[in-house]
């Protein structure tokens, strides 16, 4: 089985996964966070070089206060738990998304997790964190803007690849593969930019119950796809 090189998850599903076994919201967080540990591994197992999740967008901190402070508390307890994670699966672990948004705790996991996993590069592991990829892009128009005021940068200098480089993703490869799980079929302001030219999987399945076998499944899909049109990577504008 041919594994795409990078894989983009949409985690999705923790509150209808817990409402459904009469739980509450924040036992489908703690699952869901259980499971991000374990497909780290099993990423690293198939060979997968990019894993790259959405866990936390721009739009999260509407949810009620309960629930954001939950996902606070997941994320500490997360990073710091990460960094074993990271030794164990050779794992360099980036966040992308507006950093400062977060308490300086937080910011601080995040500059240690990232620090100490920096010379892995056996499976690369990009997290989302108050993340929007209309903001990223913003963000990253702005930096373009002050390059080109201080007289550093040329507009007619402005490529797609400068683009790219002024994104969160710098340096990282474009996802082959998109994995959206529980059922909605949107791009929530996800990888607007980066995933110009990657293959779709929708799934039924809730973040706390996609496993391995799903993952198998997801990627056994992209083979035959893959097949099909003879790889995803040659197709032209049109395709
Ligand atoms: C989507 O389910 C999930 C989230 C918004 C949060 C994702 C968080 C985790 C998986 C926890 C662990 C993450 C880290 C980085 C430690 P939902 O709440 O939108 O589910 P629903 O659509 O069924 O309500």
């Amino acid at each position: 089985m041919k594994v795409p090189n990078h894989v983009a998850i949409i985690l999705d599903g923790n509150g209808r996964w817990a409402k459904a076994k009469g739980m509450p919201r924040s036992y489908g967080h703690k699952k869901g966070c259980e499971n991000l540990e374990t497909i780290c591994d099993d990423m690293k197992e198939l060979g997968i070089k990019y894993l790259t999740v959405y866990a936390f967008s721009t739009e999260n901190w509407k949810r009620s206060k309960e629930e954001v402070g939950y996902l606070m508390t997941l994320f500490r307890g997360y990073l710091k738990k990460c960094i074993k994670i990271s030794e164990r699966n050779r794992m360099r672990v980036r966040i992308i998304g507006d950093k400062t948004g977060f308490d300086r705790d937080i910011q601080e996991s995040i500059q240690r997790l990232e620090e100490f996993s920096k010379d892995f590069d056996e499976l690369h592991f990009q997290i989302a964190l108050n993340y929007g990829s209309r903001d990223e892009i913003r963000r990253g128009v702005q930096k373009i803007a002050q390059k080109v005021q201080a007289g550093e940068l040329l507009p007619e200098d402005i490529s797609e690849s400068t683009i790219g480089d002024f994104l969160d993703t710098q340096g990282i490869p474009d996802p082959d593969f998109l994995i959206r799980t529980s059922g909605e079929q949107r791009l929530s302001n996800f990888l607007l930019w980066q995933l110009a030219y990657t293959e779709f999987y929708f799934t039924e399945v809730a973040w706390p119950d996609f496993h391995r076998k799903e993952l198998v499944k997801a990627i056994e899909k992209y083979n035959e796809r893959d097949r099909r049109y003879g790889g995803v990577k040659e197709e032209g504008a049109c395709s």
